[in-house]
């Protein structure tokens, strides 16, 4: 399904070479993005937190249109964690103002991009307006055929995970599932990211050396990527490194190296 468009295949190949960078086959279908360091960015420069969350959009709009550009399939950003909510409540507020507003502004770019949208996470305790917003985005670029983009929002892998587990505990228990037919593909249709491709790529900046509860089931055979970088200084430039990494990695999948 993420796939770009025959359509696209001529040009967006072209810019991926142009930029010195490996031929659409060696991208990676599905980069998911661990956005840190935002508070560390403002801190850095004796600014307050939220300068890092409002300069991160910027980021955000960015490294979405090079994706696009590049032929990247899915592009699936953290956005909000459900442990985020230990977080001070005037940066949570501001958090919710910033998504709200970035989804209300980004449907020209959207639209213009042909980029799809969809949310993962639980809609629980976000503020009705934000959720309106993020929901008529949605509905805007549903005809689009070119990237998704999979927002994370009060996303937890475990939240999921779980969730996954009780549907499928509840159509065992009404009678419409075999306990023998719960297969790994049966347990990913149920998670929110049913359907979508397991990301090839995690890219996490600001340096720390961890998943965050971030796509755990989906992210098994991922190659990860971390720099040091904080994410509003994150540039398309780190971005194809990334890529450049990415393409010099050698999967097995449990096999053996190829000789
Ligand atoms: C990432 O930046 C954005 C969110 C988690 C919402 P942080 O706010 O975690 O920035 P640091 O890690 O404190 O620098
Ligand atoms: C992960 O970053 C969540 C997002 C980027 C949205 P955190 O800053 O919340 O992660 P920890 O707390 O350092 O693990
Ligand atoms: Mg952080």
């Amino acid at each position: 399904m993420a796939t770009p468009p025959a359509s696209h295949a001529g040009p967006r190949l072209t810019a991926a070479s142009a930029a010195g960078l490996p031929e659409q086959a060696a991208l990676p279908r599905h980069v998911a993005v661990i956005m840190d360091g935002n508070g560390r960015w403002a801190r850095q420069r004796g600014l307050p937190r939220i300068e890092g969350h409002r300069r991160g959009v910027a980021t955000v709009r960015r490294v979405t249109e090079h994706c696009a550009r590049l032929g990247v399939g899915q592009l699936t950003l953290y956005c909000l964690s459900s442990e985020n909510w230990r977080r001070p409540p005037a940066e949570l507020d501001f958090l919710m103002q910033l998504l709200e507003q970035y989804m209300i502004e980004e449907r020209a770019l959207l639209m213009r991009e042909r980029i799809r949208v969809a949310m993962i996470g639980s809609r629980a305790g976000l503020p009705e307006a934000t959720l309106a917003a993020l929901d008529r985005t949605v509905a805007t670029c549903a005809g689009n055929d070119g990237m998704l983009l999979c927002l994370a929002v009060n996303y937890g892998a475990r939240a999921e995970i779980t969730a996954a587990a009780r549907a499928l505990a509840e159509e065992c228990r009404s009678g419409r599932l075999d306990p023998a037919a719960i297969t790994e593909d049966a347990l990913a249709g149920r998670l929110d990211t049913a359907g979508m491709p397991d990301p090839d790529l995690v890219i996490r900046t600001a340096g720390e050396m961890r998943l965050s509860n971030f796509l755990l089931w989906q992210s098994s055979y991922a190659e990860i990527w971390v720099t040091d970088t904080c994410w509003p200084d994150f540039t398309e430039a780190d971005l194809d490194d990334a890529f450049r990494a990415f393409a010099g990695r050698e999967r097995r999948f449990g096999g053996l190296p190829e000789s």
